[in-house]
């Protein structure tokens, strides 16, 4: 059931189950974090493999300061100046935690989302929620109350609608090695933004076989229908014009159909393109076309997040 009710998502979170959440980046599928029983139905639902650490969300910085060890002054300055907001925070973990939330890690991945129904949820609640992204595992994550339901609405009692999302692509993930500064996962927080407060960071996404952020995982994010990046001249050899859809930044491209390609943002903007990515990717899968191809943005600011969920999307599988 799409829904705001605020107190059957309350009552339902309580009762160890799972509610789907709306969040300025995208839907998360949450249940009590303090739980076993909940989070283990978060891996069932979402078909994810508990190697796969989630993200604890919570309303305030002295809630979160129950759930881990300790905040370094770096992490401080970045809580303070982006939560509310898209990043989220390796930090070493309180027993309290369940070691299935952290899939056995010794840190905890945690954010206070910005968005208005999910914080008053988390305010009602004393427990802080743990949420992947409410999609199948691998799939493009949801933006709308709408795609959530799409996949997931036969298997979970409530999604809350709190409308599209505002950043549309996830957090960026931040951790911490010794005195270093790293970026695990690129997201709504751009890398520009983080170093302007504290600095050079090292961004370290690259994918592994036994992942440390499994949003890093190479083959992520992605339609059933094949994308294509780079040279669209190939595609366009291989591929009848009207079989071919594509996903452009600022204009169509002009020897495909103009009604296959859909604008990311005419003006050029990137977080405009951002809020636009996932749910035109969702899109172009439904369209009659057989394949994607993606044109990818400038390398800066929310481009680079924006071109890294493209690639994943685009990775074999
Ligand atoms: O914007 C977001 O972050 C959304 C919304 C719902 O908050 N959530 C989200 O969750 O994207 P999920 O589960 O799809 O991605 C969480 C990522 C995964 O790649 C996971 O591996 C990584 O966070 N992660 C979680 N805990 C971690 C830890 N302790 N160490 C390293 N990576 C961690
Ligand atoms: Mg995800």
């Amino acid at each position: 059931m799409i829904s705001t009710d605020l107190n059957l998502a309350e009552k339902l979170l309580r009762n160890n189950e799972l509610v789907a959440i709306p969040t300025e980046t995208v839907y998360g599928l949450a249940g009590n974090a303090l739980s076993e029983e909940a989070v283990a139905q978060i891996f069932a639902v979402k078909n994810r493999p508990t190697f796969d650490p989630l993200i604890v969300h919570s309303d305030s910085l002295a809630k979160i300061k129950n759930f881990v060890l300790e905040f370094p002054p770096k992490a401080l300055l970045l809580a303070e100046k982006f939560w509310a907001g898209s990043l989220t925070l390796l930090l070493p973990k309180k027993p309290i935690i369940p070691d299935l939330v952290t899939a056995g890690l010794p840190t905890v991945a945690v954010r206070i989302p910005k968005h208005f129904l999910t914080l008053q949820l988390l305010q009602r609640l004393e427990f802080p929620l743990a949420a992947p992204s409410a999609n199948p595992f691998g799939y493009i994550s949801p933006t709308t109350a709408q795609h959530v339901a799409e996949q997931l609405g036969e298997k979970i009692p409530l999604i809350l609608d709190g409308g599209s999302c505002s950043v549309g692509v996830e957090s960026t993930i931040v951790g911490f090695e010794g005195e270093k500064t790293i970026i695990y996962r690129l997201g709504g927080v751009s890398v520009e933004a983080i170093e302007n407060l504290i600095g050079k960071v090292e961004v370290k996404t690259h994918s592994t076989s036994n992942p440390l952020a499994p949003g890093s995982l190479e083959s992520h994010y992605a339609p059933t229908k094949k994308l294509f990046l780079g040279n669209l001249q190939e595609i366009l050899e291989r591929y009848s014009p009207q079989d071919i859809g594509t996903l452009v930044f600022r204009k169509p491209i002009p020897n495909i159909y103009p009604e296959n390609q859909l604008i990311l943002s005419e003006q050029g903007s990137f977080t405009e393109a951002a809020k636009n990515l996932f749910a035109m990717l969702r899109k172009l899968d439904k369209m009659p076309v057989k394949v994607i191809w993606a044109e990818l943005l400038p390398e800066k600011d929310l481009g680079r997040a924006i071109n890294d969920r493209l690639r994943r999307a685009s990775a074999k599988r």
